[in-house]
């Protein structure tokens, strides 16, 4: 093995793709946000890549005017299991709400996905944009964006406390003595905070992993510190380098600050990928999948992130309108950067639109650029890893076959998996089991 940075990869798995008209590529599965087969393919590809996990993005709320893949699409913890019985080593990441969710419930399924697939669970927590989410969940309100990320605060500090639930080899199971579990191995949470109540304990022994990875998806103040206090690691896009770069180096200084080490938490760049014979070759792909976008699916794309705002009403040639504070409270770090660029690069309505909604792969050349612009990253300090999501229906099937083995030449990326848990190939530490370790303390302080 090289000195040189590892760098890991997941890929998402998003049906035909997440663009509103993807699903219209001659070489797109119409079908493929609710077929398992597909994804079961995506995941066994990726597996034999030595992928660290596949992703599953979610939300809770659809209209009319949804991407097609938001449509009609699994639930993530039903597809992750049962992807779990069909795979060995590849990582399961699942996301999930917190402010629509129990966290007894969610502690459960996750706890029992880590189990059903041998510790490879992973959980990506975000808090929701979408205001109509809350006319899902008999919710007057939706949540503020400061007070979403108090809850999932709250919330992982619960979940993490269930799954300390059980000490390690707590079920004894011992047929002679009658025994089945050691009472001093059982811990009840006995929590009460501001917004759950929760006593615990969880009716899941602890698992593989000691408890899921978690991953944040979220770019705000709020969401770096979430993360930073939280995660194992975060879903992030940033356009450039040099952004990813800042992001990248906040966030470690701020996870250093609450007493962790830099590697404890990894950094993944959510990337679209295309891959061509030469220029001419990424352009021809580029604009095919761009051809099919209308303006329309443009617009209603843009609109979903600011609480689906009917832009269909303003000049498309105009500049981008003057929008106040929409967007503040659903994607707050996505909306407040396309204002930004809008202003900054004097862009129109339809640019801003069509740039949203059919972005330039970041990541596009030949095999060799593609991984020259990985290897950049990673030795850069821009990133840990990249979950990537294919710019064409074939543009993963290349990237496995081509980029996969060079970055393997490179020394820059494993054959084999290290263990067969997520954690281990993420190289994380176990975490303590916090009752435990307030038990050593005071036995310690005893003594
Ligand atoms: C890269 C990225 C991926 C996200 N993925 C999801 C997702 O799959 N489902 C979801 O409900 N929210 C997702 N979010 C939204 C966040 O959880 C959050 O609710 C929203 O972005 C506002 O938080 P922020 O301003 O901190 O980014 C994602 C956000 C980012 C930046």
């Amino acid at each position: 093995m090289s000195n040189h940075k590892q760098i890991r990869l997941g890929t998402i798995l998003h049906g035909a793709n997440g663009n509103m008209s993807a699903w219209r590529h001659p070489e797109a599965v119409v079908d493929a946000s609710i077929n398992f087969e597909f994804a079961k393919n995506v995941a066994l590809q990726a597996e034999r890549a030595k992928f660290d996990f596949v992703f599953v993005a979610d939300g809770l709320y659809i209209n009319e005017k949804s991407i097609p893949h938001f449509l009609n699409r699994f639930e993530p913890i039903t597809l992750l299991s049962a992807l779990a019985s069909v795979t060995k080593n590849i990582g399961l990441v699942g996301t999930v709400s917190t402010s629509y969710s129990e966290p007894f419930t969610i502690a459960r399924q996750f706890a029992s996905l880590d189990h059903l697939s041998g510790g490879r669970a992973g959980w990506n927590v975000v808090t929701t944009p979408l205001e109509g989410t809350a006319k899902n969940h008999t919710r007057k309100q939706h949540p503020e964006h400061s007070q979403r990320y108090e809850i999932a605060d709250e919330y992982l500090q619960v979940a993490k406390g269930l799954w300390d639930s059980w000490g390690e080899g707590a079920f004894v199971r011992n047929k002679e003595t009658g025994q089945f579990f050691e009472r001093s191995k059982l811990h009840t949470l006995n929590h009460k905070g501001k917004h759950f109540e929760v006593a615990g304990p969880l009716n899941v022994e602890r698992s593989p992993q000691d408890r899921p990875i978690l991953f944040q998806a979220g770019a705000s103040g709020a969401g770096r510190a979430l993360a930073a206090k939280h995660a194992d690691a975060i879903f992030t896009h940033q356009a450039t380098l040099e952004e990813a770069q800042a992001f990248y180096l906040d966030v470690k200084q701020q996870v250093i600050k609450n007493g962790r080490d830099a590697d404890d938490l990894l950094i993944f760049q959510g990337i679209g990928v295309l891959i061509g014979d030469s220029a001419e070759d990424v352009e021809r792909q580029y604009l095919e999948t761009a051809a099919l976008v209308t303006i329309d699916d443009a617009l209603n794309y843009l609109g979903r992130f600011f609480e689906h705002h009917d832009f269909s009403q303003y000049e498309l040639d105009a500049p981008f309108p003057e929008l106040g504070t929409l967007g503040e409270n659903s994607f707050k770090s996505g909306t407040d950067e396309i204002k930004r660029k809008a202003k900054a690069e004097n862009l129109t309505l339809r640019q801003v639109a069509l740039q949203a909604a059919t972005p330039r792969p970041p990541f596009a050349g030949t095999v060799e650029e593609v991984a020259d612009q990985l290897e950049l990253w990673v030795k850069e300090e821009a990133a840990d890893g990249f979950i990537i999501a294919g710019a064409t229906p074939k543009t993963l099937d290349t990237f496995v076959e081509k980029v996969v083995p060079l970055l393997q030449q490179r020394g820059l990326y494993r054959t084999e998996y290290p263990g067969t848990t997520l954690r281990a190939s993420f190289g994380l530490k176990r975490p303590e089991n916090q009752f435990e370790q307030s038990e050593k303390e005071h036995l310690h302080a005893v003594e």
